[in-house]
């Protein structure tokens, strides 16, 4: 999500349109564009001999040629990025975000819906409503946008008729209903012919209401933002010299003022404001959309990330809340797998610990689900590994809309707007014990770790775990052994071969290892455990030099040759469902720190490796 979302200059509308590809997007916007004479000369000579070249009859123009972001269009057949365009009448300004109509691109959508207050759904008035107009409206209301327009397009084809508007508005009201959304309105157009475009067009003397112009021109947003208490997200630390603390950031609701008593966000410390800097000079106020630094009067401890607020209405802090979320990934998403949640300029691991829902487009009805598909959005639970400080999403767009980053990829995966936070942690304090690992650790002589054995059904992995504790046992080690077809007879036993239940299988057991760490054990846990992803999260629970990933590196066919427990079979007999190397993945290590070639060499040889290796590290 953009920052700076709240910035309300006076007559600046910001509006998007969505539409489905072909339904006249690039069109339409070319055509606002070129009636608010924001095309050159030397443009419009382009544009007549282009049209021509692309083959309309007579003199029409092709006003998506004025569009950027053309060639790729015209290359693939859809638009591909989020592109932002201004232009002007004398009475408004206007940011207009151009998002592409394709599917796959739902993502750009909504980076395009966080920071506008108007959404144009466009309609081809010969197919009527589709199931991706559904979709953008949810999708934009949630996102907090309440003014929408039905911009029922390409009239021309269909003779003008008023029956096809009328019976397009009539379904698309109902459906409106139950979205809850009012603001509605519905223009009859043609982008290219320019009928309701900016001059009422003669063509529909049955249509008395606005023309597309005239309604963004004089539509009344109600200030989200202005009204509200101020928020001033830390963005930087400004600290040129000692005698001199600024805090830099870009003011996303409320006026602030020299004097204020202030809380910061993430210690609820209390200070005030001494000075407010802005790129003008020093000023006594200022408000939502402006960049400022400011001095408090108290050294108190703050940094990027954290809000300034006011004392009596700060921001609200928590590690868990409630959200929507927009899943934007071809890949569906994974319940309990770690990702990074970015909420302004606060980055956190977090994950999504409860889908309650998955919302139904066509009527917004609510289901029941394990996971999110690509481009369906859910109402979930987010646990985070800790707080960050946030206001609702209905409040400030900007302080409750998150990113979901896949922490491997960097992909953004998802978007979330906050509907409240979760306090059950609030009552659940850490409790501080006397007795700690290092002393449990030093009782045992030992340096506590994780042995984490992963590889393919059959490649050896238990066998190999199995006869190394044997022999640390020999030694006077401290250890236990987690294995997971015993571990699924009686912790995980609710737990199938799904990837979902995969995720959560070595979520648990990544929990209990460690805490098997902290009572000074050395553990050999020993999972298939497919994904990287959990993997990384197993490790990083524990400090850097207690996590060591065994790679039992058998081939699948060896694996299956073997077939221990003939569940190899069974899988090629389609007898068993997701079996790791048939019809579910297994991702390899790309650097395990032991590798094990584990299909030439006896268990006996490999758990030597192993030992010596922990030799080597000074464990045993
Ligand atoms: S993991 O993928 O979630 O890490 P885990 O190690 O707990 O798997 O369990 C794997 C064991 O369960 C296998 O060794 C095998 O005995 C058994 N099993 C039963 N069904 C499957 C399946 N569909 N895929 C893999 N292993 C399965």
């Amino acid at each position: 999500m953009t920052a700076g979302g709240a910035l309300q200059e006076k007559g600046l509308l910001r509006f998007l349109t969505c539409g489905s590809v072909d339904d006249g997007k690039s069109t339409l916007i070319g055509h606002l564009l070129y009636d608010c004479n924001e095309v050159s000369e030397d443009g419009l000579d382009l544009l007549k001999s282009q049209s021509k070249t692309v083959g309309r009859a007579g003199d029409a123009l092709d006003y998506s040629l004025l569009v950027d972001g053309l060639m790729a269009e015209r290359e693939q057949g859809i638009t591909i990025d989020v592109a932002y365009r201004y232009f002007s009448t004398p009475r408004r300004k206007f940011i207009v975000a151009d998002t592409p109509g394709h599917e796959q691109y739902t993502r750009n959508m909504a980076t395009g819906a966080s920071n506008s207050d108007v959404a144009i759904l466009l309609v081809d008035a010969r197919k009527g409503l589709s199931i991706q107009t559904k979709r953008h409206s949810k999708i934009v209301s949630l996102m907090g946008i309440h003014h929408l327009v039905l911009a029922v397009n390409k009239m021309d084809l269909v003779d003008y008729n008023q029956q096809v508007f009328d019976d397009i508005e009539r379904d698309y009201a109902q459906f409106a209903q139950k979205l809850g959304a009012s603001n509605i309105q519905a223009i009859p157009l043609s982008a290219l012919a320019g009928d309701n475009i900016s001059a009422p067009s003669p063509a529909m003397p049955w249509y008395d209401g606005p023309t597309l112009l005239s309604y963004l021109e004089t539509i009344t947003i109600r200030d989200k933002v202005q009204g509200k208490a101020f928020r001033l997200p830390v963005q930087l630390v400004n600290r040129p010299d000692l005698n001199f603390r600024g805090f830099s950031g870009c003011l996303s609701a409320g006026t602030m003022s020299v004097g204020d008593k202030v809380r910061v966000g993430s210690s609820g410390a209390l200070s005030s404001i001494a000075s407010i800097l802005t790129p003008d000079g020093e000023a006594r106020h200022a408000s939502a959309g402006e960049a400022v630094t400011v001095t408090l009067g108290d050294e108190v401890d703050i940094s990027r990330g954290d809000v300034i607020a006011p004392a009596d209405d700060p921001a609200s802090i928590s590690d868990q809340f409630a959200a929507h979320v927009i899943w934007m990934h071809q890949k569906p998403l994974l319940p309990g797998r770690q990702l990074q949640l970015r909420l302004g300029c606060q980055s956190v691991n977090a994950s999504i610990t409860q889908l309650k829902y998955v919302v139904n487009y066509e009527d917004n009805s609510q289901t029941a689900g394990k996971t999110l598909k690509f481009n369906e959005t859910g109402y979930c639970n987010l646990a985070l590994d800790r707080p960050v400080v946030f206001d609702t999403f209905k409040n400030n767009r900007d302080m409750g809309g998150f990113i979901l980053v896949d922490k491997l990829t960097n992909e953004t995966v998802g978007a979330g707007m906050i509907a409240f936070g979760l306090r059950r942690a609030d009552n659940v304090h850490w409790q501080a014990m006397d007795v700690d690992k290092q002393a449990r650790a030093t009782l045992k002589a030992q340096k506590p770790c994780i042995l984490w054995f992963t590889g393919l059904s059959g490649s050896g992995k238990s066998t190999v775990a199995n006869v190394l504790e044997k022999k640390l046992l020999a030694q006077g080690r401290h250890t236990y052994l987690l294995d997971g077809d015993n571990v699924r007879h009686g912790l995980n036993h609710d737990l199938g071969f799904t990837d979902a239940d995969r995720v959560e299988n070595i979520r648990r057991v990544a929990e209990v290892s460690k805490l098997m760490v902290d009572a000074g054990l050395i553990v050999m846990v020993s999972f298939i455990s497919p994904f990287r992803s959990e993997r990384r999260m197993a490790r990083q629970m524990v400090e850097n030099s207690e996590f060591i990933e065994v790679f039992v590196d058998t081939p699948l066919a060896i694996c299956e040759a073997r077939d221990v427990k003939g569940l190899y079979k069974k899988a090629r007999a389609g007898q068993i469902k997701n079996f790791t190397g048939i019809d579910s993945p297994y991702e390899p290590p790309e650097q395990a720190d032991i590798h094990l070639y584990a299909s030439d060499k006896s268990p006996e040889a490999l758990a030597e490796q192993v030992f010596a290796d922990l030799e080597e590290r000074n464990i045993v």
